[in-house]
């Protein structure tokens, strides 16, 4: 029997402390309600004392979520405790989480007080939290940087003052994995009544060890860990649970499992990259655009030969619809004919490679080669033109004017126009062109950047579309960034039509 890693989720805490990632109360229980379905064990849905909206989302959370504990941040400070109660007080399940820095650096510059007086703070808010609530989880925070025996001393008093849960956190990310093992190992073996406890690991990515550091704790004896979807966090962020989750479940010699529904990894993933408006890295393990496309010739040939060449994991597996093979001048024959024969050609061998020399001419001077242009090399000129064609983008906008776009679009060689107003220019345009398509897409993400620096640049930008379940990729690029945005809608938009 495999044993259970529980799985804290503070997304809605320590993920939306990031600048700009501040959600309202509506938005909180959408992603709460993810979570729930995705099998988290623990949400920590905020840190109530400070502001009264999320002292909020606390208490509407716990209205609705009724399976995983609902748990509520605190400082060692009576005053945030009481309010951690109170909007604690719908849950079916809860738990307060305070705590104290626990390294010198935190002892002396953060709270200028001793090690002796840290821990009769530790041990006093303990205590009145276990009052009115249960299950408490005591965080040593800067455990990562703490003196061993000091932290020996911490834990074994907040485990006498009723502490269920005793959180070691690399707050600063600052350990090395090995380092951090022998940490948790060194408490499991030297604290009294470690064994009446689950410990937690919190492990920060500044050096970009954070999963790996985690992973080092699960090894060495935590059942708990607090991670963040997408491993959105303070500065460079937290472990992130998709990483956590597929490493347990790739790793059969482990021996750990958790209750996460991997399949609803990656629609999570996109919820919360699109209500947090916080663009998930192409390169991201697991839930990156490119975690499961395939783009040089060898590679190419070894994944359709076998999926298990390079991938180890399936990508629907993780609710991502399927692997992909771009078409770039790095491409090989068997990409080029596994694609010929995705849009219906079926061609000998010597063909293949006479298509291949003058694919590779194309290559070369474009990117990436879409269907529009394999249907060209073959010399199909009907199927090959876009349905979906630009011929207008016209705004209005800027203060105190209401934003209004007119697009004009040639579909199917037939021009319709259309006006349309939105909470901005994008968002007007966006409208106006939905007003003539007729069709219900979801806009999952939208990410627009400079090419270079100056205000004269290019502006580059990658969309992805969610339609009947399936997503679809659209990239524009223009000095005008509504155009660009026009274009990658407009590309996305072919791919489904
Ligand atoms: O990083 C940290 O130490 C924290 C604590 C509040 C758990 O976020
Ligand atoms: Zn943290």
């Amino acid at each position: 029997m495999k044993q259970r890693i529980y799985i804290f989720d503070t997304t809605l805490r320590d993920g939306e402390q990031v600048p700009g990632c501040k959600l309202n109360t509506v938005e909180k229980i959408e992603i709460a309600r993810a979570l729930d379905k995705l099998g988290v064990d623990v949400i920590e849905a905020g840190f109530p004392i400070s502001s009264p909206g999320d002292f909020q989302s606390v208490v509407e959370i716990s209205k609705v979520i009724k399976e995983p504990i609902i748990c509520a941040l605190t400082r060692a400070v009576k005053g945030d405790i009481d309010a951690a109660v109170e909007s604690l007080q719908f849950a079916k399940r809860k738990r307060i989480h305070t705590g104290i820095g626990s390294s010198d650096v935190h002892i002396k510059h953060k709270f200028k007080s001793t090690r002796q007086e840290v821990l009769k703070r530790a041990v006093e808010a303990v205590k009145y939290a276990k009052k009115s609530v249960e299950d408490i989880e005591f965080y040593a925070e800067d455990a990562g940087r703490a003196d061993l025996e000091f932290l020996v001393k911490m834990v074994e008093a907040v485990i006498a003052a009723g502490a269920t849960v005793v959180n070691v956190p690399d707050t600063t990310g600052y350990c090395l994995p090995e380092e951090y093992g022998k940490k948790i190992n060194y408490l499991v073996k030297h604290v009294k009544n470690i064994e009446r406890v689950i410990i937690s690991t919190h492990c920060h990515n500044d050096l970009g060890m954070a999963t790996a550091n985690t992973i080092a704790g699960i090894i060495n004896g935590v059942r708990q860990v607090e991670v963040t979807v997408n491993g959105i966090g303070e500065r460079a962020g937290n472990t992130s649970l998709e990483e956590i989750a597929m490493i347990l479940k790739t790793h059969h010699d482990l021996n750990k499992q958790t209750n996460i529904n991997s399949r609803q990894i990656y629609p999570v993933s996109r919820l919360v990259s699109r209500l947090m408006r916080m663009p998930v890295q192409p390169n991201k393990a697991i839930v990156g655009r490119n975690a499961f496309a395939h783009s040089s010739g060898i590679h190419q040939d070894g994944i359709l030969k076998n999926r298990e060449n390079y991938e180890i994991i399936d990508p629907q597996n993780v609710g991502v619809p399927d692997s992909s093979i771009i078409l770039t001048a790095r491409s090989g024959r068997a990409a080029l004919n596994h694609h010929l024969e995705r849009l219906g050609y079926k061609i000998s061998k010597k063909q293949l490679t006479e298509i291949y020399k003058q694919f590779l001419l194309l290559a070369d001077k474009k990117r990436e080669i879409n269907d529009e242009d394999l249907h060209l090399l073959m010399g199909d000129k009907t199927k090959g033109k876009q349905k979906v064609e630009i011929k207008l983008v016209e705004v209005v906008c800027g203060t105190p004017l209401q934003p209004m776009a007119t697009v004009s679009l040639l579909i199917n060689g037939k021009e319709t126009s259309s006006t349309a107003s939105g909470n901005g220019p994008v968002d007007s345009a966006f409208n106006a062109v939905n007003k003539i398509v007729k069709k219900r897409v979801m806009l999952e993400e939208f990410l627009i950047q400079a090419m270079a620096q100056g205000s004269d640049d290019l502006g580059k930008v990658h969309i992805q579309l969610k339609y009947k379940d399936f997503i679809y990729y659209g990239f524009g690029a223009d000095t005008d960034i509504i155009v660009a945005s026009v274009k990658a809608y407009v590309d996305g938009l072919n791919k489904i039509i």
